[in-house]
């Protein structure tokens, strides 16, 4: 069987570095790991009006700044489809013909759907076609035969909903659509990475981001001033490293080469961990190391964006002829989805018996 990946974000905003560890980096990896035969990367403009249905003028002005973030990132328009989903009407009528393989209960369980629709307080006014996104998602997913999605943490109920429309498509229509797995990053501090302000999640209605495409100062400014341990009044007092943002941050970008560079008094992060408990290590000093760090590893995604915007023309049609070869993948399975639904009526003399 071909391996196939397909993932993709909401263009609601710039990307940033919860992004970028808990996903962008594990496609570029597995991108230019070579072991997949198809690679499509999408850009859920559809699925951000599901929420944004009065702004489709946010929703239009970052499908530009997500591409130009995906670029930054090393996702490479040779290897890599990037497509913009509501270009694929096709995506739209698998969804359609999905809606009536789910119930409306199970719809209502999706844990992801449910922590959303109370972040919005959408509890008296839920629009259906926002309810109804995983199921729009399973289409995404299921058109394209994708075996693997990459994405984050947040995305393993989507993934659980797909599989059950699948099986329950097969089951009804016959053998038709693959089953797709969810690919996350093997670093536990990559799955959810907290914000600046220690809240459990990055977002950006939160502000409390940093994005990739920050200017140096900025994340500088963003590192100096996050949150820690509460309990690590001054320097001498003993400190928590579990649940302390700068150390989960620590733990997501640091590798051993930057304590050579940046803090060579430490062999590595157990070392500077176990001196944070002890006492006598202040959060200066750990913070001014995690901006060190941050800077290296974000500079050159930066300095790749900057290449890309001066050439947006090029990103237009990379944009452009993705959407078209996506298109043609999503055409042949939905033709797949009529014939095993039998109604593809015109494609033999169906209609006369
Ligand atoms: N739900 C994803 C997000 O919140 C975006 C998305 C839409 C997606 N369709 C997808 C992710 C298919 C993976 C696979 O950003």
């Amino acid at each position: 069987m071909k391996q196939i990946i397909l993932t993709g974000d909401r263009p609601t905003g710039r990307l940033h570095v919860g992004h970028y560890v808990g996903s962008l980096k594990e496609r570029v990896a597995l991108q230019n790991a070579g072991q997949y035969d198809e690679i499509y990367i999408m850009i859920a403009d559809a699925q951000a009006l599901t929420d944004n249905a009065e702004h489709p003028e946010k929703v239009r002005q970052n499908i530009m700044q997500v591409a130009l973030d995906y670029l930054a990132c090393g996702i490479d328009p040779d290897k890599s489809t990037i497509f913009i989903q509501s270009m694929i009407p096709e995506l739209t009528e698998l969804t359609f013909y999905y809606m009536n393989l789910v119930t409306l209960s199970r719809v209502q369980r999706n844990p992801t759907v449910k922590a959303e629709i109370r972040q919005r307080n959408f509890e008296a006014s839920i629009p259906v076609g926002f309810l109804c996104y995983p199921i729009s998602q399973a289409a995404d997913i299921t058109a394209f035969r994708a075996t693997a999605v990459p994405a984050g943490e947040d995305q393993e109920p989507m993934l659980e909903q797909c599989r059950e429309i699948v099986r329950r498509f097969n089951e009804v229509y016959g053998e038709t659509l693959v089953e797709p797995q969810i690919v996350l990053p093997s670093n536990q501090a990559c799955l959810r990475l907290p914000g600046i302000d220690g809240k459990a999640k990055m977002s950006k209605s939160l502000g409390n981001c940093i994005y990739l495409s920050d200017e140096p100062e900025e994340i500088k400014a963003k590192v100096m001033s996050m949150f820690t341990d509460p309990t690590h009044l001054r320097k001498d007092d003993p400190g928590h490293t579990e649940g302390n943002p700068v150390f989960i941050y620590l733990e997501a970008f640091s590798r051993p080469e930057h304590f050579a560079e940046f803090l060579p008094e430490y062999s590595g992060l157990e070392e500077l961990k176990e001196h944070y408990r002890r006492g006598g290590l202040g959060d200066v000093t750990v913070k001014k190391f995690l901006n060190s760090v941050m800077q290296a590893e974000l500079g050159h995604v930066r300095e790749r964006r900057k290449l890309w915007e001066q050439r947006l023309p090029e990103v237009y049609e990379i944009l452009k002829a993705g959407t078209e070869a996506a298109r043609s993948a999503a055409a042949n399975t939905l033709h797949d989805v009529r014939h095993a639904m039998q109604i593809d009526y015109f494609e033999h003399a169906g209609l006369l018996n």
